[in-house]
């Protein structure tokens, strides 16, 4: 059975489709075999997968009402299902949430993101999965990160390690269905995208030694 991550964020512009592609194209390239399951109704990350056309990279069409069964059988014949998730609180955001393996929320520095952040928080814990907050699009001057830590109270310790910077690479690359590492293989946010991969990899490498 492959292992299902959700991205998760209650306030739009978060960044979960930009999040979710660099990691479906990281994970491709390793020979990963990756599914990605588009529930937002803006369905950017559609948008990248048919610009892309990687045969590596399967899009599997899902209706709301069948979400978790796609899920489940996506499962069966990938390594990883990423699912790109719609912003409102909404049963479909809780059946993905409670078939998921791991929840990624990435949170920017502003107080509205980390409250949103609590929320899906509290929506990914109701159905016990284990959630994994991202700062992302964090600016050089890191001042701003401290009163999101503060608003984020004992859910700090939910943090990722890896953070991602303020990038136009990130935007720009999946304009073309590309990522920031194609772009520029070195690079400051290719290095961020194999760090946040990495880290990835040993949360399903312990949740499936546990
Ligand atoms: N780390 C980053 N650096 C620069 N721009 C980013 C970064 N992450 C996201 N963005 C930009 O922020 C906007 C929102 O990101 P998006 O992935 O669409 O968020 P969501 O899917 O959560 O609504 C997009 O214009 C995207 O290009
Ligand atoms: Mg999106």
């Amino acid at each position: 059975m492959g292992q299902i991550i959700t991205f998760a964020q209650q306030k739009g512009g978060a960044g979960k489709t930009t999040v979710l592609a660099h990691l479906a194209a990281a994970w491709t390239a390793d020979g990963r075999r990756v599914a990605l399951v588009d529930l937002d109704p803006q369905k950017s990350l559609t948008r990248w997968a048919t610009l892309r056309a990687d045969p590596a990279l399967q899009l599997v069409d899902s209706r709301d009402y069948r979400a978790a069964s796609d899920l489940r059988t996506a499962s069966r014949t990938h390594d990883l299902v990423l699912v790109d998730c719609p912003g409102a609180a909404s049963p479909l955001l809780d059946a993905a949430l409670r078939e998921s393996n791991l929840v990624i929320a990435p949170c920017q520095a502003s107080a509205l993101d980390a409250w949103a952040t609590q929320s899906i928080c509290e929506a990914a814990e109701r159905q016990r999965t284990p959630i994994r907050i991202l700062l992302n699009r964090i600016p050089p001057r890191t001042s701003s990160i401290e009163d999101v830590l503060a608003a984020l109270g004992p859910r700090t310790g939910l943090l990722l390690e890896c953070r991602l910077g303020n990038r136009v690479a990130f935007s720009q690359a999946l304009l073309s269905g590309r990522t920031a590492p194609e772009l520029s293989r070195r690079s400051l946010a290719a290095d961020e995208i194999a760090a946040l991969r990495a880290e990835i990899d040993g949360l399903l490498a312990d949740a499936l030694a546990a």
